[in-house]
Parts: C-alpha cells; structure tokens; sequence
C-alpha cells in the first residue's frame, strides 16, 4: 500500500457557491454565478445554486461527516459576497460570522481549515463595472481578501487566494461555459492579468494581517501529451501547456508570460503597467494543484480556438464525464512543476471524477469506480513523495456531491451523496474507503 507521512493532509475540498444554498440569506449579494445560473439555457438542468446542499444551514452535520471520516484538513471557499453583498464598502456581520462559526466547528472537529478566497463567485455589482477586465476589481479584491483573512486570521493560518484561474477566465469568457459567459480573446487576457495581479497584490496584505500565515494558489493543471512524434503534434502539445499551465504558473514563479505565448497570442496580448510581473512574483508558502486529466492532443490549424489543438480520445480505464482520465499525469505534474518551478510545497488541492452513482437496494452508493480511480492516484502521490517531492497533502474533489456550475445537478463528485430532495448524506463507498485508508496511513 501506498505509503504517506503522518503529517500529510487528508481531507476533502469544496467551494461556496456549489454547496452552501442560503443564496438570500443574511444579507448576501448576488454573484456572476447567480446572475448566470438563473439565465434561461445555460445550465444543462436548468438548476442555480438557491439551496444547492443546504451547506449554510447544516455546516456542523458537514465537519461532523469529514470527522467521522478521519479527515485532518478541509479546503472550502469564502463567498466575497457574503462579506461584501456588492463587492466592496461596509462589510456584512452575519456572513462574516457564518465563517467564524465554521472555523470553530472546524477546530473543535481538529480539521485544520484551508480557505479559497475566490472560487468564481464574482459580485455581481463588480461584474457590472467589467469584472475582471476591470483593473480596479483587483484592489477590490485585496480589500476584500486584507479584511476577511483579518477577522479570520487568529486560527485561519492557511489561504488560497484564486481557484483555476484559467476557468475564471478562459473557460468564462473565451469558451462561453461558465459565468458571465463570452467568446472574447483579448478580453480573457486582461481579465487573466488582472486575476494574477490581483492574487500578487493579495499575498503581501494577507501577510500583513495575519501572522504565521501559509499562502498559495490553486491553479489547474492539464498536463499535455502529443499523440504522435510528429514535431507539429509535439509543438502543439507544448502550446496546449502554455495555454493552460504555463501562461499562469510561469508569472507566479517569477517568469513572466511565457514567450512563446505571448507572440503566438500576438495583438490579444493584455496590457501590463510596469511593476505588474514583480508584484504577481509574490513569493509563496505552496502551490496547489487541481488535477483531474490531461490533454492528449495533435495539432489542428483548422480549429477555431486557441490553442489550435485537437483533443483525440484515448482508451483510459475510466473514460467519465468527457474526460481523460490518467494517474500518471498526477505524478508526471508534481514532478514537472517540482523540478521546473521552485514552489517551497505542493498540495493536490482537488482531484476526484464524476460517476453515475446510486442508492443500491441496501441503501449503500457502491461507487467501486470511484475507489479504484482514488487508489490509483493516491498511488501517484505516493511515487511522487517517495523520489523527494514535497507534497504536503490532498483534498479529494468533493466532500459531498454539488452544484457542479454548467452541468447542474448532472454530475456527482461527492464521496458522499446527497439526496436533494431531503438532503439526506450518505456517504458511498469511496468515503468510506478513504476513511479507512487514512487511518491506515496514520497508524
Ligand atoms: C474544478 C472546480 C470545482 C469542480 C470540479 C469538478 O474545475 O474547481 O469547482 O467543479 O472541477
């Protein structure tokens, strides 16, 4: 069995907008994803996020759940509009104490909280005066980040500033699919630099308030394979990385934009005020990575889309919700990113697949897939700590199932299921084998 170290963190993660519910409540502001979500044939079910798993009015059943399933960690997301209905101005107590009374649940469960700053749930009065294109939502954005890290700060040592930065951004506003939606090129570039700068001028403020504190990011990451040795498959798989991992990582390790992006990007370029590159340099604690599939491409001049690239089917094991599913691409990312960047930690800060689970007539979720796919991952992990990478810990995509953004209620994640109808939780067989391997890894 796969070996860890006993200080490794094991939980699951999740995200605001896609468990709490409650989305009128206390005082919150309305978000890009509610804005989109209740927009007639964007979602795949036509469902939004209302109630979603009701998370805000059953947290303690949630921290009760990750107890009972021996986690030490838990990585869940702060809704800005929460602490800031309309993005910026007077804060609003009651969210603000939401997350004070799920911090104690947390501590009391001896879970140490890991928090995202920003999973997608943009204000929409921020949207209204051009969201991310706007430069001024990323001082907004470290408004937003100095206060709640402060009230937070005593016990909250560990922070994410940005969740999948290239879904913020390309996937929202390039390809169409998530909130506010668009098809813009040019406009996805500024809105990606005004992400990354937000997130550098972010890390120092987060530092000024809160003593002690472990700051990273949590970037995707696709790793890319040419499917044949053709040079143009190899250079079309290399373009795929700087479209999607390069382009966000390289600045953050202090390289700037990839160059071989920036000129293939050409006159969509976003514009840059001088001292940008060394303030989203910003030094960090960690990197966490999202990791679900790769990207096994050839070259396609004829595509309409950046990267010019063709994805060709593979036939992986578990060939779910339209993706590539491979194991070793964990291994093959940590190991890249350790040796190519020089981040002081890692942590897999999502990874998991979507099944179709149900309730058997035992009442039980036998999610066998889910465990084999978990088990060869973790494996992975394993072979990436044994050769002397730092990783640090891992956060299973998801704790439960949930409002999985354009595909609705379609998809489950969880390694609980949720029954929406009574919002009953019953965790499959995948939590439950987690569980055990845990405390096997503990012991
Ligand atoms: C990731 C998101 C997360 C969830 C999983 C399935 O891209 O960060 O919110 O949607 O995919």
């Amino acid at each position: 069995m796969a070996q860890f170290p006993k200080d490794f963190v094991w939980g699951a993660s999740t995200c605001a907008y896609q468990i709490e519910g409650a989305a009128q409540e206390d005082g919150r502001g309305e978000t890009i994803w509610d804005r989109f979500s209740h927009t007639p044939g964007r979602i795949k079910d036509g469902s939004n996020g209302d109630v979603a798993c009701d998370h805000y009015h059953r947290y303690r059943d949630d921290v009760k759940l990750m107890r009972q399933l021996n986690h030490n960690g838990y990585r869940g997301s702060i809704a800005w509009a929460r602490i800031f209905p309309t993005g910026s101005g007077a804060p609003n107590p009651a969210g603000v104490d939401f997350y004070k009374r799920l911090v104690d649940s947390l501590l009391e469960a001896g879970i140490t909280p890991f928090f995202t700053l920003y999973h997608w749930d943009l204000p929409q009065v921020l949207q209204d005066q051009g969201g991310w294109a706007n430069r001024e939502t990323a001082l907004r954005f470290v408004d937003y980040a100095r206060y709640i890290t402060g009230q937070l700060g005593d016990r909250v040592k560990h922070w994410i500033t940005h969740n999948e930065p290239w879904c913020t951004t390309f996937l929202s506003t390039y390809l169409d699919i998530h909130a506010p939606g668009g098809k813009d090129l040019k406009l996805t570039l500024q809105n990606a630099h005004h992400v990354l700068l937000s997130h550098g001028l972010t890390v120092p403020a987060i530092r000024e308030v809160v003593p002690g504190a472990v700051i990273g990011m949590a970037p995707n990451y696709v790793p890319a394979y040419a499917v044949t040795d053709n040079p143009k498959d190899v250079a079309a798989a290399h373009r795929f990385d700087g479209f999607f991992n390069r382009w966000f990582i390289d600045p953050l390790a202090g390289r700037g934009y990839p160059p071989d992006m920036w000129e293939y990007y050409g006159a969509n370029v976003p514009q840059i005020t001088p001292g940008d590159m060394d303030i989203i340099a910003a030094p960090l604690d960690f990197l966490g990575l999202n990791y679900y599939d790769r990207a096994y491409v050839v070259d396609d001049p004829t595509s309409t889309h950046v990267p010019h690239t063709r994805g060709v089917p593979s036939s992986q094991e578990w060939r779910t919700a339209d993706r590539d599913v491979y194991p070793d691409g964990l291994y093959d990312m940590l190991r890249r990113v350790y040796l190519d960047y020089n981040f002081p930690a890692l942590y897999i800060t999502e990874n998991g697949a979507a099944f179709s689970d149900e309730i058997s007539a035992d009442g039980a979720v036998h999610d066998a897939d889910r465990v084999e796919f978990l088990q060869a991952h973790f494996n992975q992990a394993a072979r990436a700590i044994d050769t002397g990478i730092p990783l640090k810990g891992y956060f299973v995509w998801s704790l439960l199932d949930n409002f999985e953004w354009s595909q609705g209620y379609t998809l489950r994640y969880g390694i609980t299921y949720i029954d929406y109808a009574t919002q009953r939780r019953i965790v499959k067989d995948s939590g439950l084998w987690y569980r055990d391997f845990i405390s096997q890894n503990r012991a």
